[in-house]
């Protein structure tokens, strides 16, 4: 493979294919121009990779440093990387990211890229989809983008509306190892309800169902209705596009500026894919 970029739009929203090039002999040079890519299109699929889990963490070094994310158990001999795997057994269960969210939004400095290299599919079924948050701000009413301008989400590690006495583990695969009862993933953080970029200086929606809990200053019931408008609103197909995985394909997405999701259509079959994260920085608001 040679490193010319070959880039083509999946959807207008968000999301370009790239072709013809190998991300464990790109330069720096041409990481500048990924780069570039990723800022224009906020999710790329490089199809065609050839990784070694050592390999995928060499080319994730490349996007920046590792950031191995807490509470969730990472592979014993690769410490980098997240197995995310559902068995062909594993029937009428949840899967990793089957909720729209951005990763980890919860923590202080949250993931800038996540990456996500297919390894094991099913015949049809498992995509994955995202949706443009740059979109979804720029397409509320100049009311609506007042309004929240200047709010704070209050965001947890535990997923929103699992809290509480009698709440037990969802059924999530078995490979998925989330560390619970750490009061670290209960700390409230503060972040702006709408972030601006720090390569592009748009603005982007900042909240979502998994780990936003309600607006600072006011209580849950008070926010709800509003988060909820927003959820749905966030991920209206035209804000979205939708990835159909080849083994070998590596999908890097931006969390400051998308959301994402799962789709957990695949019961009978095994999915494996290695997923690393780049560090991030503390998101940046309007105020
Ligand atoms: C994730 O949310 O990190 C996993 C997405 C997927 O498995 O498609």
């Amino acid at each position: 493979m040679k490193n010319d970029l070959d880039i083509r739009p999946l959807a207008p929203a968000c999301g370009a294919e790239v072709f013809g090039l190998d991300l464990k002999a790109a330069t720096a040079e041409t990481m500048k121009r990924v780069q570039g890519a990723l800022a224009e299109h906020q999710v790329l699929f490089f199809r065609g990779q050839d990784f070694t889990p050592e390999d995928q963490v060499a080319v994730t070094r490349k996007f920046g440093p590792i950031l191995r994310v807490p509470f969730v158990k990472h592979m014993d001999e690769h410490p980098d990387i997240i197995a995310v795997l559902k068995e062909a057994e594993e029937k009428k269960i949840g899967t990793f990211g089957g909720t729209w969210h951005s990763d980890f939004s919860f923590l202080d400095e949250p993931p800038s890229l996540t990456l996500l290299y297919a390894r094991e599919l099913p015949a049809v079924g498992g995509d994955t989809l995202w949706a443009s948050q740059y979109l979804a701000y720029e397409a509320l009413s100049e009311g609506m983008r007042r309004l929240l301008d200047p709010l704070v989400a209050i965001q947890t590690g535990w997923p929103h509306g699992t809290r509480g006495p009698g709440y037990d583990t969802p059924g999530l695969s078995k490979s998925i190892k989330m560390v619970r009862n750490d009061p670290a993933a209960d700390r409230e953080i503060r972040h702006p309800v709408v972030r601006v970029h720090p390569w592009t200086g748009r603005k982007a929606l900042f909240v979502n169902p998994v780990y936003t809990h309600r607006f600072e200053g006011m209580s849950e019931a008070e926010s709800k209705p509003i988060l909820e408008y927003l959820y749905a609103h966030a991920v209206k197909p035209e804000f979205t596009c939708r990835l159909r995985w080849d083994v070998g394909t590596l999908a890097v997405w931006d969390n400051r500026c998308l959301l994402h999701l799962a789709i957990n259509d695949y019961d009978g079959s095994r999915r494996l894919l290695h997923r690393t994260t780049v560090a991030g920085e503390r998101p940046a608001g309007i105020h």
